[in-house]
């Protein structure tokens, strides 16, 4: 098994955009923390947690058309278990998004009742989108705001970076304030989060990062491997360079001398593998 992958991190001012998340949590309801349906645990901000946890929050799965429908579902399980609500969606198509506003609704209940109770009916819910990058968060919120997003100007106390959007039917949402990075030092998340292309191709390796995908994907998802590269699964790679070359093979990718192209197969894999089209594979299992 090789070694993982190394990833080169751009780690920005957490602190400031601490500071500002915090600022920003005085003037919203509740948080939707949009994540990666492949990489459930990888895409979270280690901080979150502590961050948000003044506000109700609901979970987004996103990519879900990309992920493992069955792994969208236990996690979806164990985010209630832990007494959030999570929701499988999908911003690219807008799937699954028509649930999310009854959800928030739900999840606010008390506090609506409350407003009407006290004659606030003109008050709108204000969500705050948070997510790292990558995840979705633009795709999210022009779905949500119907491709035209109308922002909310001069409201007070908000400065002018802090980027409100009006849904319309009494829902305002607010985009992240600031970078939310994902967590630097596990060497193993940088590389999920490279796999799925959140973390930028020019700052890796492809050959070296496509070689340990293909690898993880040759013993966790052999069938769907060997049914998109034309492989038997009795092929007896010793690593994860020897299956590029396979790859490389089976797809005709010759060099001069017919060596195996194996560059190209490496970003024919990783290309492949980030749209979906190896299968739909989530690389951490609940
Ligand atoms: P961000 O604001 O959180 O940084 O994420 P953004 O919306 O920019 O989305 C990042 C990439 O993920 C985009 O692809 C976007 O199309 C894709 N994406 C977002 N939601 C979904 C989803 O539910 N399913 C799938 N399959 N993809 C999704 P891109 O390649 O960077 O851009 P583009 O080629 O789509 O223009």
């Amino acid at each position: 098994m090789e070694e993982n992958v190394s990833v080169q991190w751009f780690p920005g001012h957490m602190a400031k955009t601490r500071r500002k998340i915090r600022e920003s949590l005085a003037l919203v309801d509740t948080a939707a923390e949009i994540i990666d349906a492949r990489i459930p645990q990888s895409s979270r901000n280690p901080e979150i947690d502590a961050l948000i946890a003044s506000k109700p929050r609901i979970v987004l799965m996103n990519k879900a058309d990309i992920a493992d429908p069955a792994e969208n579902k236990k996690w979806i399980r164990w985010f209630e278990e832990q007494g959030i609500p999570a929701l499988a969606v999908d911003c690219k198509t807008g799937a699954g998004l028509n649930r999310v506003l009854p959800a928030v609704r739900a999840l606010l209940a008390d506090k609506i009742a409350g407003w009407q109770q006290k004659g606030m009916t003109g008050r709108s819910v204000k969500i705050m989108v948070v997510g790292i990058p990558n995840v979705g968060k633009s795709s999210f919120i022009n779905r949500m705001a119907k491709g035209d997003p109308a922002k909310v100007e001069n409201r007070p106390g908000v400065t002018r970076s802090n980027q409100w959007f009006s849904l319309g039917k009494g829902f305002e949402l607010l985009d992240t304030p600031g970078v939310l990075w994902p967590k630097f030092d596990d060497p193993q998340v940088g590389e999920r989060l490279a796999f799925t292309g959140a973390v930028r191709d020019e700052i890796l390796d492809a050959e070296q990062l496509a070689a340990r995908l293909s690898w993880i994907l040759w013993n966790e998802h052999r069938a769907l491997l060997c049914a998109r590269y034309k492989m038997t699964g009795s092929e007896q790679p010793l690593n994860g360079f020897e299956l590029l070359e396979l790859i490389a093979r089976r797809r005709g990718m010759l060099i001069s001398g017919g060596e195996a192209d194996t560059e190209r197969a490496a970003n024919t894999v990783l290309e492949e593998f980030r749209a979906g089209k190896i299968g739909r594979i989530t690389l951490e299992c609940r």
